[in-house]
């Protein structure tokens, strides 16, 4: 009770709360507070801030608006093939089947949707999406806000939330899950940012909707927020992260800058060359081309400037055409893109193409969940095992929808079908306004002792030194190709980046709007993701998805179509197991799709 006592406490009684107010935050919060729960949401942003935001070029649903006929099942086939067979076939047809309602919804809560000249949502093609369950043309399936749709959906979702005045805490920061002695989640500990009050919330359901830890990377098109604080959280409380050697590297982030330049610029007719003016892409995926699924791309890219074919003073990068398009169709359909590359490339897209990099853009691993939203904690005898009480849904989760490589705009989808799954499934399973169980005095004891520990750090280093050694670790070693001797290489230094938090030092004490604090934790929570992902990839040994391994370049379905499960303590200790990839459906409405050779 030390620490505890040693600072302000407040307590709360919710029946649920959502941390986190990106889209699938808020698209919870909304369901949940319309279903007649007390919902409370904590964001340590101001919700329409949230990551959310700086999405651009779509949200995947076979609506068939441009009249090419494409159906859900296509989006399943596509959505299990871009997985590379390591996404659960169960929850991939849910998500892809109510891809529809969950878009007409969007539209009737208000989005500002870009139209056809008939007023139908405008659809335009994206990587990896095809007609005729894999042998048609490119389906025109990206349900698009111009080149702002996560913005739309994000300010969308806000409003509706204040329709319904769902509680938010704004500028909080979630620090620890209370988990009780029966290993029942029971709410979560808070710090408000603006005078350094703890809150302790206590919940029968709490949603994890922290987002994904992009961050980790020195270039990422993830925001600064970035640091994936729940799937932290999650391994503090003795859960595993899933499948976290799957890092999605985003074909076109602005060289040097990092910033995201969308796909949906390929979808409008965009073509990647390489310095002898060749659209390489056509030997990589004969077919697909330039919409080959962002694995695919990337590592084409990869080795066309390995080989000595990038362009620049350099030939580190390679450039994106954008410059033979109508200018009016750049002004109405990529006006967001346009104006970034004159920002932060020096670009006029209608007269030159834009330095472009594979960049960090997306987690496939988080925290495992079934399509309920509903946390699993596997054990030896059920590998889909739940943790009462608690849910993940977004980037923070695993579900597994995205298996080893996620589709463009599948992650827009993803937190609204998910988000609206967490309030179904609360609504269906909880009763509002039941009461709490006695927390223990000292709930919360351990969380605010790492608080204080961290406020009263003395060592010698700086958060932004160990940060950019983690950073540039991650670069080096979790990068588009691995190899064992990179990988080896990688967790013994990020285990040292880990050891390093001993040594952190912070010179602010206070507790109104300490950044200085903040970044502190943050850091510390993406050190512990950090290293599960490197050990992760270390024990994996085949190639599949976004995990391209040199020494084991071929996928290995006998030995590894399985989930990665890994556990990592608070002295960094890890564990590795596994959980089987779901490859049965949930309905007869579509087979069960069985592996093949992975070609575009
Ligand atoms: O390229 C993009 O607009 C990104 C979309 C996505 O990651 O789904």
């Amino acid at each position: 009770m030390q620490a505890l006592q040693s600072y302000k406490v407040i307590d709360h009684e919710f029946d649920v709360v959502v941390v986190g107010a990106g889209g699938a935050g808020l698209r919870a919060t909304m369901g949940m507070t319309a279903a007649g729960l007390k919902t409370a949401c904590i964001t340590k942003v101001y919700p329409t801030r949230s990551h959310t935001v700086a999405a651009q070029g779509g949200v995947g649903a076979a609506l068939g608006n441009m009249g090419d006929g494409d159906t859900w099942q296509n989006h399943y086939y596509d959505t299990i093939k871009g997985a590379d067979w390591l996404g659960d076939q169960d929850a991939i047809e849910y998500m892809c089947k109510n891809a529809i309602p969950a878009i007409i919804e969007l539209e009737h809560y208000g989005v500002p949707f870009s139209r056809t000249p008939e007023g139908k949502i405008y659809q335009r093609p994206f990587g990896g999406h095809i007609l005729d369950m894999g042998n048609g043309s490119p389906a025109k399936r990206a349900c698009a806000a111009a080149d702002r749709t996560g913005h739309a959906i994000l300010h969308t979702l806000y409003q509706q939330c204040l329709k319904y005045n769902a509680q938010f805490f704004v500028e909080y920061f979630a620090l620890d899950l209370i988990m009780d002695n029966d290993g029942v989640c029971r709410g979560v500990v808070a710090l408000c940012l603006e005078d350094g009050t703890i809150h302790r919330f206590k919940a029968h359901q709490t949603v994890l909707a922290t987002g994904g830890y992009g961050r980790a990377y020195l270039s990422a098109t993830s925001a600064h927020t970035c640091t994936g604080d729940g799937n932290a959280m999650a391994l503090r409380a003795g859960l595993p992260l899933q499948d976290m050697e799957f890092v999605q590297f985003h074909p076109t982030g602005i060289y040097g800058a990092g910033c995201l330049i969308t796909e949906g610029a390929r979808g409008e007719g965009g073509y990647l060359t390489n310095s002898e003016g060749e659209r390489f892409m056509e030997r990589y995926a004969p077919s697909a081309k330039d919409l080959a699924s962002r694995d695919v791309v990337s590592r084409a890219m990869t080795i066309e400037v390995n080989e000595g074919r990038g362009v620049g003073p350099n030939k580190d990068h390679i450039l994106l055409h954008l410059e033979h398009l109508d200018p009016a169709v750049l002004h109405e359909r990529l006006p967001g893109i346009s104006e970034t590359a004159k920002i932060f490339a020096g670009v006029d897209v209608t007269k030159q193409p834009i330095p472009v990099l594979p960049t960090v853009h997306y987690n496939m691993g988080g925290i495992p969940t079934n399509y309920h939203a509903e946390v699993m904690r596997p054990t030896a005898k059920d590998p889909d095992a739940v943790c009462p009480g608690l849910m993940a849904i977004g980037e923070a989760a695993c579900v597994s929808v995205h298996g080893a490589n996620r589709l463009g705009t599948n992650s827009l989808l993803d937190i609204v079908v998910f988000g609206r799954a967490a309030a179904l499934r609360a609504k269906e399973t909880m009763r509002p306004g039941q009461p709490h169980p006695q927390l223990p005095g000292d709930a919360g004891e351990l969380a605010v002792a790492r608080l204080d520990k961290m406020r009263n750090a003395s060592g010698a280093l700086k958060s932004a030194k160990i940060r950019d050694d983690l950073q540039r670790a991650m670069q080096t070693h979790a990068a588009v190709f691995r190899n064992s001797q990179s990988l080896d290489a990688g967790v013994a230094k990020i285990r040292a980046v880990a050891d390093s938090m001993q040594e952190i030092g912070i010179s602010d004490r206070s507790l109104i709007w300490n950044s200085d604090l903040v970044e502190a934790m943050e850091l510390e929570n993406l050190v512990s993701q950090a290293v599960v992902t490197l050990v992760s990839a270390q024990n994996r040994h085949e190639s599949r998805g976004a995990h391209a391994h040199e020494d084991y370049p071929n996928r290995d379905d006998d030995h590894w179509m399985k989930h990665t499960v890994a556990w990592c303590d608070l002295a960094h200790k890890t564990r590795v197991d596994y959980r089987p990839v779901h490859t049965q459906t949930l309905s007869s409405d579509v087979p069960p799709i069985p592996p093949k050779k992975r070609v575009y």
